[in-house]
């Protein structure tokens, strides 16, 4: 059920919380499905409601009086840096475990990622709970993340108690997440970008003082970035901007063989009248924005295919670029 975002509603929300129920909250970046991260059962409820692989952990919320202590150990200078440039904001630092924090959260790891949300309304309701809400995106695995109360509405109905209604997110697509790994020299921390976001790469560099890698190697350190993630079931393609010529050639080419086929792009561009054509006015934030509402709206209106012109990789196009290959690879 939709609900407000009054102080009423709050209450309610801290009330469905503490009896171990979800509920769905607006962040600045998605909505995210949230439970108690102190109750194993209702952690548990988390992954089921979405079909989540138990082994993806998810990331714990945490409201302005929390402390980093109480959910990490060994925690390194670099976090707190991050955290006072940060935070409220569209960040999630993965660091050491606190042995109390529960294994379901972390999905058996010994690491545990951490965020304060910038959202007032999930500012509101993380002061009011008192606790860390744990809280993955608010839509069943491997679909497209929500944007609107609507959305949560659409793709979770009854399985979440409650959900808040705090506007569209602002951001649009999810956090940045950075892995802090103590080494055991005592030299300062391996910095790595697991999840590109509306935090560049380049801005974690400059408040640490030294360069980051956005590369991980090795196995997936972030369960959960499969290829296959953030899909909507219209198939998409993608197009360089240097390729929108392209890209214009091939909407064409398939609107000609009767199929109705959509073209996103970040400027506007000149497409035969049969293609659906989205664009951004050349807004990467209104890109970043808009982005989920357009792959589900690509899905409600039956798209054969989803043509997309990508923005050039810098700022939160980098993130914007990410999501979509991922929803490509389906
Ligand atoms: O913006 C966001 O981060 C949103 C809002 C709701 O805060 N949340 C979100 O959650 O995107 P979710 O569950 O859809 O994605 C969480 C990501 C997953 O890719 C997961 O693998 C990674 O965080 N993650 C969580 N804990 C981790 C850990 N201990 N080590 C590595 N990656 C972790
Ligand atoms: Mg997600």
């Amino acid at each position: 059920m939709i609900i407000d975002d009054s102080d009423q509603s709050i209450r309610r929300a801290v009330e469905v919380l503490r009896a171990g129920g979800l509920v769905a909250v607006p962040t600045e970046t998605v909505y995210g499905l949230a439970a108690d991260a102190s109750d194993p059962a209702a952690v548990s409820r988390v992954f089921t409601t979405k079909g989540r692989p138990p082994a993806h952990p998810l990331i714990v919320h945490l409201g302005r009086s929390a402390r980093l202590e109480d959910w990490a150990v060994h925690v390194p200078d670099d976090a707190r840096r991050l955290a006072d440039a940060f935070w409220p904001g569209p960040l999630s630092m993965v660091l050491a475990r606190h042995p109390a924090v529960s294994s379901i959260v972390t999905g058996g790891r010994d690491t545990v990622a951490l965020r304060m949300p910038a959202h007032p309304v999930a500012l509101r309701l993380l002061d009011a709970f008192g606790g860390g809400l744990a809280a993955p995106s608010a839509n069943r695995f491997g679909r497209v993340s929500p944007t609107t109360a609507v959305d949560v509405q659409a793709d979770l109905g009854d399985d979440v108690d409650l959900i808040i209604d705090g506007g569209p997110c602002e951001i649009g697509v999810e956090s940045t997440i950075v892995e802090l790994v103590e080494s055991s020299d005592g030299s300062p921390p391996v910095v790595t970008i697991l999840r590109s976001g509306a935090v560049s790469p380049e801005e974690v560099a400059t408040v640490l003082d030294r360069p980051v890698s956005s590369t991980p190697s090795g196995p997936p350190r972030a369960p959960g970035m499969l290829a296959t993630h953030y899909a909507p079931l219209t198939p998409l393609e993608l197009w360089e901007p240097s390729a929108e010529g392209e890209a214009i050639a091939r909407a064409a080419a398939l609107a000609a063989v009767g199929q109705r086929v959509g073209l996103l792009a970040l400027t506007k561009v000149d497409a035969p009248g049969e293609v659906v054509v989205w664009d951004a006015g050349g807004d990467e934030a209104v890109l970043a924005r808009s982005l989920y509402r357009w792959l589900r709206r690509a899905e409600a209106e039956g798209l054969d295919a989803l043509l997309v012109v990508l923005p050039p990789p810098q700022g939160i196009s980098l993130a914007v670029r990410d999501r979509l290959r991922r929803a490509a690879a389906r």
